[in-house]
């Protein structure tokens, strides 16, 4: 049969309303946001790559379902809602916001506009390397400045360590893989004195998780400042919508020009109309922020009963000092089917567990405390 005289067969069996009925059926349990399959029963917990693991938005769900048909169309007046909302949200205008299919094509593309080989970025360790590895790659130098006492960025070394060649800073805040925070004052501070020719980048992929969130503590106000000033956000975090990839970059019109021949295209149709439903969705938001505070406090309970060190954290997960090289401990965890994060030289021997569902968090702990015994670092 071709495929023309299946046509209207087809038509008549999928109208859209008994379509999107139909997937409302099938897709009614991933409906329930309260009720995520355990990562158990799918398979290993994942603790190591820090994604939501209390789902998303159920209106975001609902507007993908209403777009799956549009899914043959480029997202045009999809993508200028977005860009509008956006806008909104972070109170600039609609030329200062470049949407991409998560934050890290803004960390790429900076890193390809700014890199050269007699440029550096200054950045911290252990530290997020997606843009800094980028820029080495790009033959440019990296230049780190280690963590202060409490783990967190010491802005005054990182000042210092700013030269004539310096092309980029590169600051995660709150900080991947320690979860420590720079206080906001300092930070503007360290932004608005720097030199004025160095791009200062500052990813707030975790900051919606941290006390204030990103009201308190963005630096989104001082873009229109400066120019040398780019700040990223992600859905992939508080939002929920990692595999979905939706992010941003916000800058001066002119900053982001230079971006521009490296964008490599924007989020999906289904992606984007997801991304705007989902900032309509408060109560989802909110869940997910409580949810992340409750079980970031139950599992500092826990580290501060089995007496081990971690750093504050204030994002998706929680770096700890288990005293066990991470090398030995992730293959460990692994073969009890437990995911966590990955080596973060040089602080060897500490560990990045994601913050996931109670649930997978009393699995997690069952295992860890039994490993750690074994180990010899807690009290048997
Ligand atoms: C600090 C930081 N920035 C950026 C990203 C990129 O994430 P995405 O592309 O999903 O926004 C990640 C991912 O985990 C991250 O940890």
């Amino acid at each position: 049969m071709s495929r023309l005289s299946s046509h209207p067969r087809l038509l008549r069996w999928l109208r859209p309303a008994s379509l999107l009925a139909a997937l409302a059926l099938v897709s009614a349990p991933a409906f329930a946001q309260h009720e995520i399959d355990s990562e158990a029963e799918r398979g290993p917990i994942s603790l190591h790559m820090n994604e939501n693991a209390f789902g998303y938005s159920q209106m975001a769900q609902m507007a993908i379902m209403q777009k799956l048909q549009g899914g043959n169309r480029y997202a045009r007046q999809e993508a200028v809602d977005l860009q509008n909302a956006l806008a909104a949200r972070e109170d600039v205008p609609a030329n200062y916001i470049i949407q991409t299919d998560g934050s890290g094509p803004v960390l790429l593309m900076t890193a390809m506009a700014f890199a050269a080989p007699d440029k550096n970025v200054v950045t911290v360790t252990p530290g997020y390397k997606q843009l800094t590895d980028a820029f080495a790659q790009q033959g440019g130098e990296i230049k780190t400045v280690p963590l202060n006492d409490t783990y967190a960025i010491d802005l005054p070394a990182m000042k210092d360590a700013i030269d004539e060649n310096t092309a980029v800073v590169y600051i995660c805040n709150p900080n991947n893989p320690t979860g420590t925070m720079a206080k906001p004052v300092e930070l503007t501070q360290f932004i608005l004195g720097a030199p004025k020719d160095v791009l200062i980048f500052v990813d707030e992929a975790y900051l919606d998780l941290a006390p204030g969130g990103v009201e308190k503590n963005s630096m989104v106000k001082l873009v229109k400042q400066r120019k040398n000033l780019i700040v990223s956000r992600t859905f992939s975090k508080a939002w929920g919508l990692a595999g979905l990839r939706v992010g941003y970059g916000i800058a001066q019109p002119e900053t982001l020009e230079k971006l521009k021949p490296y964008y490599m295209g924007g989020p999906s149709i289904l992606s984007t109309v997801a991304a705007t439903a989902a900032l309509q969705d408060k109560d989802f938001y909110n869940y997910s922020i409580e949810s992340y505070n409750h079980v970031r406090e139950m599992m500092k309970q826990r580290f501060d009963a089995m007496g081990l060190e971690y750093a504050e954290p204030n994002g998706s997960f929680i770096f700890v000092h288990t005293g066990v090289p991470i090398e030995e401990l992730q293959p460990r965890m692994a073969e009890e089917q437990i995911l966590i994060g990955r080596p973060f030289p040089p602080m060897m021997d500490w560990a990045r567990i994601s913050i996931s569902t109670e649930e997978d968090m009393e699995v997690f702990f069952e295992v860890f405390e039994r490993v750690m015994k074994d180990y010899g670092k807690v009290a048997a």
